[in-house]
């Protein structure tokens, strides 16, 4: 998950060779660009010495340099919160193609199971034209359950861009945001539990389970995010969420259920699928 980080530009002292094969010994394939990073992050050899530790433990790249590569910006991650992925850049996408389409000002944007933020932090960035006050263009919620990245997403969402709530699914959402949400963005939990096994070490040991179990079949969350959603949108607002290729007929199955017209986005070099569904009516 850590290959796609770009290496700074920064005059950073060439990573001392001893530093590049400890990591490679780790097992880390992008050794030599992990530890430019690791150089050009690190504030004293102490500093130093501590992250090149934690990633040989394993931890993911992003938790010990403390922030992602996402959408073109950095975004703040803490220790044991969801790194965000790549792929999920063409769900910020999807979003952003909807935002400029509604047909009034300051759309509501609510980014659910938002983990670090970072999908709603960089929606707000890419619907802005304002350098200096990109939300105002969007009326930005975003939740999660995990009370680590509530704090970790209150840093990439300050109050001036958004506000960030914690607590299960729709329970969190201040009860005025019913029936108004234009765009309901989501990447909740979809890893099958039997799956949970099969992730790299990375993601198994240091993400929390929560963020990734997404039931038996990893469709628990979707479901319920699917159940509410029309109750929670305003007439012709969406809700996108991010799934697999081989879940994506039961996701949009959940979605059809609920009254939403579907349709299905997917970009085969992120490896992403999303699902869109649309609650029937025209924006007032
Ligand atoms: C796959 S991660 C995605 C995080 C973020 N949206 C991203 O793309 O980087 C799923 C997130 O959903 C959160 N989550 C899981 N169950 C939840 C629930 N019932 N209510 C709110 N958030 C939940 C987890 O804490 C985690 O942060």
């Amino acid at each position: 998950m850590s290959h796609h980080l770009s290496s700074p530009s920064s005059a950073v002292p060439a990573p001392l060779p001893s530093l590049v094969t400890r990591l490679r010994a780790a097992g880390c394939v992008f050794a030599e660009d992990e530890a430019e990073l690791l150089v050009a992050t690190a504030r004293t050899p102490a500093d130093l010495a501590a992250m090149t530790d934690r990633r040989v433990a394993g931890f993911p790249l992003e938790q010990v340099l403390g922030w992602a590569e996402f959408c073109g910006r950095r975004i703040a991650v803490d220790p044991g919160v969801f790194v965000p992925r790549r792929r999920t850049e063409f769900l910020v996408g999807q979003a952003a193609a909807l935002v400029r389409a509604v047909p009034r000002p300051r759309p509501v944007v609510v980014d659910l199971c938002c983990g670090t933020g970072a999908v709603g932090a960089a929606l707000a960035a890419a619907v802005g034209s304002a350098d200096d006050m990109p939300s105002a263009h969007i009326e930005l919620h975003a939740a999660d359950i995990e009370p680590a990245a509530v704090r970790c997403a209150r840093r990439n969402i300050p109050p001036a861009t958004g506000r960030v709530y914690e607590g299960d699914l729709y329970a969190a959402l201040p009860p005025g945001l019913r029936g108004r949400v234009d765009i309901l963005v989501v990447n909740a939990p979809y890893v099958p539990t039997d799956a949970i096994g099969l992730l790299p070490p990375e993601a198994r040991d240091h993400e929390p389970r929560v963020a990734l179990d997404g039931g038996a079949d990893g469709l628990d969350v979707q479901r319920r995010v699917a159940a509410e959603a029309a109750r929670w949108l305003a007439p012709g607002g969406h809700l996108l969420i991010e799934t697999s290729e081989r879940q994506a007929p039961h996701t949009l199955d959940a979605f059809r259920r609920h009254g939403l017209r579907t349709r299905l986005a997917a970009d085969e070099d992120l490896c992403a699928t999303v699902v869109i569904g649309a609650r029937p009516g025209t924006a007032p």
